[in-house]
């Protein structure tokens, strides 16, 4: 890395620290999983201070959603971020529970509104249920959410691969024909201060605006969810953990459920579940 790229990552590190949010910031060179690492960390250390952010220029084993892998190239914005939800924000602990299914979404649409002003169509960027970041029909996004089993307050793990100056035409032909990038969406005055360090602050701030409207109940981000869903008035087949739903997606509710009215007109409300396919 030469001199100026020194320069911008550790004045990028520094907003980050001064920002106020995070308590800790590593940038480092090379790592299995982003993902991997921070559990790794929390289950020796539960109680330690967070979020904890944790960037990488490349990982040796990006992990995807399911059993999938994360193609980790360069220009590919790679990172995970440690959060304990304040528990005492919620009146009861289900309650608490049962709204965490929403935080993909969470995550999902602050990406989405994080990045929208730098397109150069700004109403292209979606949301695909329940996390996936798409411009026009392509992933720009990933976001890999986990939780840490046994610590005595939750503690979640939220990792996004966000494909800011990855150059496609390398890509696997599985990838290439599906994934976008960025800098080939943004605008030409954007695309000249377009940089991994800016992108992550833009992301980071927003994440931690949307966290904290959350946590206070707030209607706006079902508004939100609403307004970036991709999937409303498509086609979609998608499996749950007991069966598989095929129908056309009326949005997503107040809770975060997908909504589905199958052929017979029957409405399906679906909390979790994986979205096969969809036109
Ligand atoms: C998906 O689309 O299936 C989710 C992809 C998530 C990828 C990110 S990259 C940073 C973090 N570390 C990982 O191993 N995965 C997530």
């Amino acid at each position: 890395m030469n001199e100026v790229s020194e320069l911008r990552r550790s004045a990028a590190i520094s907003q980050l620290q001064s920002d106020g949010w995070l308590v800790h910031v590593d940038w480092l060179h090379e790592i299995d999983s982003t993902n991997s690492l921070l559990k790794r960390m929390l289950v020796d250390q539960a109680s330690s201070s967070l979020p904890r952010l944790v960037v990488a220029d490349r990982q040796t084993s990006g992990r995807g959603r399911g059993k999938n892998a994360w193609w980790s190239p360069d220009g590919c914005l790679m990172f995970s971020i440690a959060w304990r939800p304040d528990r005492s924000a919620q009146s009861e602990l289900s309650e608490f529970q049962s709204r965490m299914s929403q935080l993909p979404l969470v995550v999902g649409v602050s990406i989405a509104s994080a990045l929208q002003s730098i397109l150069v169509n700004r109403d292209t960027i979606k949301v695909k249920w329940p996390n996936d970041v798409y411009v026009d029909r392509r992933k720009l996004a990933g976001v890999l959410i986990e939780s840490i089993v046994g610590a005595a307050d939750p503690v979640w793990i939220i990792g996004a691969g966000i494909n800011v100056l990855v150059d496609m035409d390398s890509a696997p032909e599985t990838i290439r024909s599906r994934a976008t990038s960025l800098h080939r969406e943004c605008t030409s005055a954007a695309s000249i201060s377009l940089s991994m360090e800016s992108i992550l602050i833009a992301i980071v701030q927003r994440l931690c605006e949307t966290l904290a409207l959350w946590q206070a109940n707030s209607d706006f981000l079902s508004r939100l969810w609403q307004d970036y869903c991709l999937l409303t008035g498509r086609w979609v087949e998608i499996q749950t953990s007991d069966k598989r739903i095929q129908g056309t997606c009326c949005g997503i509710d107040d809770r975060g459920a997908l909504i589905i009215q199958d052929p017979r007109g029957v409405h399906h409300t679906i909390l979790s579940g994986v979205v096969e396919s969809w036109t």
